[in-house]
């Protein structure tokens, strides 16, 4: 992925915005002379974390979609447009050997659902400006589950699904929806697990260079992608491979119905 600059003026949101990957993406942005909206639980720690970024501060919680929808009409009415949303709030799961379920569905409505509403708000804006972007964080566990992390790994997993399947309804009116796929990163979220990589002497990214990631898939990133980051390799889009097609009575592959397609592709 290159990275071409994004139109100095622009607006974006960064849910999750004073975490490792909000902070690093804010700093990097606004030096480009991009207005950023941090969104982020509500706490005076958060709300001092945007005020040191120099960026406005907007409380959200993203399991609320109806906050989802209040935040994007916020910014609209306070700096005019949208041209990006990036839908980056996450949590980890914690219970490493057993299945809980209550914290599986928690992580769910955040890493998954908080995606899901956030694209929901963000679309009406973003057409609105003519185009742009819906960047979601997902992680590399949406690529290869990881055995540790049920829920965390079944709502990256679906992160991935549902960037694929929204990306092609979205092209004809110019946005594009992709997903960033990190290995393990030096942010808070690996706290719990920081002193194994270090005795492991395991390599992991930094902030600076998931953000790099997210600015060059908000400019030119491919609708649908997923682009794994991981240290010594930077950003590359997964390779999906594809699944076997359906064959008719005659052996011919099996042509899905133009009404499974979004109009675009009919
Ligand atoms: N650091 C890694 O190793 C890694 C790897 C792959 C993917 N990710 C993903 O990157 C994203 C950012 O994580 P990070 O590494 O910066 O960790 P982080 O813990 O520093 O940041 C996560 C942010 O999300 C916020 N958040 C949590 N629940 C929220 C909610 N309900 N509503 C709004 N905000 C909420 C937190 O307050 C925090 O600021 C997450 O989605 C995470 O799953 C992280």
């Amino acid at each position: 992925m290159t990275s071409p600059t994004p139109a100095p003026g622009s607006v974006a949101l960064i849910t999750g915005g004073t975490g490792g990957f909000g902070r690093a993406l804010t700093a990097k942005l606004r030096a480009l002379g991009i207005t950023v909206v941090v969104a982020d639980l509500d706490s005076e720690r958060n709300r001092q974390v945007a005020t040191d970024l120099g960026a406005p501060f907007v409380a959200l919680d993203v399991t609320d979609r109806a906050a989802n929808k209040a935040v994007v009409e916020q910014i609209e009415a306070e700096h005019g447009r949208l041209d990006a949303a990036f839908l980056n709030a996450g949590i980890a799961g914690s219970s490493r050997d057993t299945l809980d379920v209550d914290e599986f569905l928690r992580v769910v409505d955040i890493d998954l659902f908080g995606v899901v509403y956030g694209t929901e708000a963000a679309l009406p804006a973003l057409r609105r400006a003519g185009g742009g972007a819906v960047v979601v964080t997902a992680s590399l566990a949406g690529l290869s589950p990881m055995s540790t992390d049920p829920g965390y790994s079944v709502a990256k997993g679906g992160a991935v699904a549902f960037v694929r399947s929204m990306a092609p309804r979205l092209t004809a009116d110019g946005i594009s929806i992709t997903a960033i796929c990190p290995g393990f990163a030096d942010t808070a979220i690996i706290d719990p697990i920081r002193e194994e990589f270090e005795k492991a002497g395991f390599p992991v990214l930094t902030a600076e260079e998931v953000a790099d990631a997210m600015v060059a898939a908000w400019t030119s990133g491919e609708p649908g992608a997923a682009y794994i980051v991981q240290p010594g390799i930077g950003a590359v889009p997964y390779r999906f491979k594809g699944v076997p097609s359906a064959k008719t009575a005659s052996g011919e592959t099996a042509v899905v119905p133009d009404a499974l397609r979004p109009p675009s592709m009919r």
